[in-house]
């Protein structure tokens, strides 16, 4: 590893630099300030003969990742660094890389040094030949592997490969590759598109694409992550869901309200079985159980909803218990709306069902809008 090169460049070398950047290369970081330096030495290696840039962009890293960046930066041209404040997401963060960069083509890889940097000028090359227009790092060609995977995460990998492939419109062997390079048009006319729920920013561009692009697998093993930890955990899992269902029916119903939709229909047993127990079991007069019950279901709808439906924008401490004053606001104004509608619909059509179903849509909807903007506020 060349580390002198990377880190006494010399400001001068900006203007030795023969032309416009070609290729940007986007890095999602989340605390891997211990694999930077590493990265860039390797990087640095593997492109000799091409005019790059790495834009690095953090999510507000504990360990200082945006600050080592950054310091690495004023010593070397070719690093950027895109810091974002209360974000989070692998996806969000390679979009808005791309969006921050100017390049004609654009490579995805993470900052562990599990994808094989070493393929890179082989892309590029593949990409300048005109011949395709996504060259994919692939685990599952011919050539490729995973390392030493236990068996349990080959299987699961396996699955989810599966079932990518049914909203893809491409046929790709690895889908799941976080390890990528392209057109920057590509991008360009999918980003409007893409979801950029969790990890599989590949897998979103490619379902996110007007046309199937011209793909190219190149075989790479993945490598052991040496520093650092992986961030994959079960919730991964549980994103990965989203967005494969948010591609499959996200143009007929918004994922987040069929998912709000569903935990308030677990609310309603909620509601029903707190309501037994306390007339019961303890004898609670039903006013007061009625009312019992009524904060125990919007209580566990707000902590499902937060911990899935609203994941990426979680609340947590003192934010949790102000997103839920306002969540107890909200319900009870939806309630009383909902009674409401339900009410005149009753007067005027006389179907009990008709007029408790539209009270109950109305009531929703204005929750899941209202709960959208002011307890789960858009970052
Ligand atoms: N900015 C940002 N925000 N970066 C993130 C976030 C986030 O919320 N979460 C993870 N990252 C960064 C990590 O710092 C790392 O550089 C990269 O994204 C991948 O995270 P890992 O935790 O190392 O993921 P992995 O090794 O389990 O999975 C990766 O490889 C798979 C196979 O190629 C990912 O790239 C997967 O998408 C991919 O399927
Ligand atoms: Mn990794």
């Amino acid at each position: 590893m060349d580390d002198l090169a990377v880190l006494n460049a010399e400001p001068t070398s900006a203007a030795s630099r023969s032309g416009t950047t070609v290729l940007s290369i986007i890095i999602p970081t989340l605390n891997e300030r211990e694999n930077i330096e590493p990265l860039l030495s390797l990087l640095t290696a593997a492109l000799p003969d091409t005019e790059w840039e790495v834009i690095f962009v953090d999510d507000d890293s504990r360990d200082g990742t945006a600050e080592h960046v950054r310091d690495l930066a004023r010593r070397n041209p070719r690093v950027r660094c895109l810091q974002r404040i209360g974000r989070r997401g692998l996806s969000t963060a390679c979009m808005e890389g791309v969006l921050a960069c100017a390049s004609p083509y654009i490579a995805v890889m993470d900052a562990d040094l599990q994808h094989d940097e070493r393929l890179l000028p082989q892309m590029l090359g593949a990409l300048t030949s005109g011949s395709v227009d996504l060259v994919v790092g692939s685990r599952y060609v011919a050539g490729g592997g995973v390392g030493d995977w236990s068996s349990g995460r080959v299987r699961m990998s396996g699955a989810a490969t599966r079932l990518a492939r049914i909203i893809c419109k491409a046929d790709v062997a690895d889908p799941l590759s976080g390890f990528f390079m392209c057109r920057r048009e590509i991008f360009e006319v999918a980003l409007r598109r893409m979801s950029g729920q969790g990890f599989k920013v590949l897998l979103d561009l490619l379902a996110s694409s007007p046309e199937p692009p011209r793909i190219r697998e190149l075989p790479y093993s993945f490598r052991e992550r040496q520093r650092g930890a992986s961030k994959l955990d079960t919730m991964v899992a549980w994103e990965y869901g989203m967005l494969l269902a948010d591609k499959l029916v996200g143009r007929f119903v918004p994922v987040r309200f069929a998912l709000f939709g569903l935990i308030g229909g677990l609310g309603l047993v909620v509601h029903l079985a707190t309501l037994w127990v306390a007339l019961n079991l303890l004898a609670i007069g039903f006013g007061a159980a009625q009312a019992i019950a009524t904060i125990v279901a919007m209580t566990s709808n707000f902590v499902l909803n937060n911990q899935f439906t609203y994941r990426d924008q979680r609340l947590r401490g003192l934010k949790l218990l102000r997103g839920l004053a306002i969540f107890y606001l909200i319900c009870g104004i939806g309630a009383i709306a909902n009674v409401g509608v339900a009410s005149y619909a009753f007067t005027s059509s006389h179907t009990w069902w008709l007029a408790g179903v539209a009270g109950a849509v109305v009531g929703s909807v204005w929750n899941f809008a209202m709960s959208s903007v002011f307890t789960w506020r858009p970052r």
